[in-house]
């Protein structure tokens, strides 16, 4: 392990790495990655293997605690979940102070944040007991939080939760379901969900993650931490990805002006890149995008929808990016945002909905990986350092002097 303030003290050196592409910030034993084989573990289980044969909220289990719960520890962690699913009425008021037009991602960065006004008691995180309730709290409410922030938009009555259902299929009742009819519900539709969210539900040290670890570092509220994360995954290069790959399958238009899209990219001068492309760590076959993929066959087979014309179209992208001497030498691939978005529209979210969902989702590993932060001897406030590149001491130039 090198000191950097030793190292910068003797030799003046110290490590310049935009994008952090090669400087751990932390240990972490929550999410193992291998980027050149495709590798991804949570907790040493494997994605697929998981996606497969695990559930959402076991997962969450898993994630936050290191182990898969035994069956009395699976019901009563469910149980607890459910228990917090409700949001205090007030927060009802909240909700009614944005416009109906307000991206899902900007209320829920406001709502998230709020709930650190309503839960003070999140604030004694020394203690494991109130860490585990805010942990428990935010799992429940983040379902809740983004349905009401759907039927906000398009002025439907909120849906309050119903403790019978399952995690995913409780979401999709609240956002699609209405009053005064029962939600029918797909169970493939509501597997479906459930398997996104798993898919979503860690990763490592990314950009929202990092974003998490360093507002929590200064000792700042979990639920404020989780509202930095989503405003970080708010941005296109990170969870906006599949709202984004929806967008340019759309502009591209049909199946036979794919290749002159995928020639468009490789010019740099373009501007345009293949969204849903490439990855920082993998630079293989993201293996959640092969779940996405099958999941999507089956999302689409159950909704009755032949031929989509945006899976034809993604699937000769991906055949032609794929034998093209640029991508493969760059080992760009498809990632996990190249399919979700054809499935979450098929479903009926919004494109706005998409990032949000993947909110959802990925507040289990922020809020574990905060924890594993608090519960780290070793950490400490992160500070990043800079290569000054500005100007030199220089005296003040009175107004009347300036040019
Ligand atoms: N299309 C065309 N060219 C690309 C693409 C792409 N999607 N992605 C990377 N490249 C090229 C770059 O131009 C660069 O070329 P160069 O080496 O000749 O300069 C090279 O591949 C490396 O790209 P970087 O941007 O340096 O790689 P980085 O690791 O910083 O970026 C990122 C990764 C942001 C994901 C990038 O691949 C990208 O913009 N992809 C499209 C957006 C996207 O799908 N984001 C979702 C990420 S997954 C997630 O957040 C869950």
């Amino acid at each position: 392990v090198i000191d950097i303030r030793k190292l910068y003290a003797e030799t003046g050196h110290f490590t310049y790495d935009p994008g952090f592409t090669s400087t751990a910030s932390t240990e972490s034993k929550i999410t193992y990655i291998d980027g050149d084989e495709g590798v991804l573990l949570y907790r040493g289980y494997d994605i697929a293997e998981l996606a497969e044969h695990s559930t959402f909220l076991e997962t969450c289990y898993l994630l936050l605690n290191g182990e898969l719960p035994n069956p009395s520890q699976k019901t009563s962690f469910e149980n607890s979940i459910t228990n917090h699913t409700m949001l205090h009425e007030q927060i009802h008021f909240l909700f009614r102070g944005f416009r109906r037009d307000a991206h899902p991602m900007a209320v829920m960065c406001g709502v998230v944040g709020a709930l650190s006004a309503f839960y003070h008691d999140a604030t004694d995180y020394d203690d494991p007991k109130q860490r585990m309730i805010a942990q428990h709290r935010l799992i429940a409410k983040m379902p809740t939080i983004a349905a009401m922030a759907f039927k906000y938009s398009i002025g439907q009555p909120f849906m309050y939760p119903r403790n019978d259902l399952g995690y995913a299929e409780n979401f999709l009742q609240m956002t699609f379901g209405v009053p005064a009819e029962p939600y029918k519900m797909s169970p493939v539709l509501a597997k479906a969900m459930d398997r996104i969210f798993i898919l979503h539900a860690d990763h490592e040290q990314n950009a929202s993650t990092s974003t998490v670890r360093l507002a929590g570092s200064s000792g700042a509220n979990p639920f404020a931490c989780i509202a930095a994360g989503i405003a970080c995954l708010w941005g296109p290069a990170h969870g906006g990805a599949n709202e984004a790959v929806l967008k340019m399958l759309e502009e591209i238009g049909s199946v036979d002006k794919v290749g002159e899209a995928v020639k468009k990219a490789k010019d740099k001068n373009s501007g345009f890149r293949l969204m849903g492309f490439g990855h920082r760590v993998y630079k293989n076959y993201d293996p959640r995008a092969k779940v996405m993929r099958e999941t999507c066959y089956e999302v689409l087979e159950e909704l009755g929808v032949k031929d989509e014309p945006l899976l034809k179209m993604a699937m000769e992208l991906e055949r032609i990016a794929l034998e093209d001497d640029y991508f493969v030498s760059k080992k760009l691939y498809p990632n996990v945002d190249f399919y979700s978005g054809i499935i979450l529209r098929a479903m009926g979210f919004p494109t706005a909905m998409f990032t949000a969902l993947f909110a959802l989702a990925r507040t289990v590993g922020w809020i574990s990986q905060w924890n594993e932060m608090i519960e780290d001897p070793a950490q400490k406030i992160g500070r990043p350092r800079q290569l000054y590149t500005g100007a030199t001491q220089r005296p003040y130039i009175p107004l009347d002097k300036r040019k």
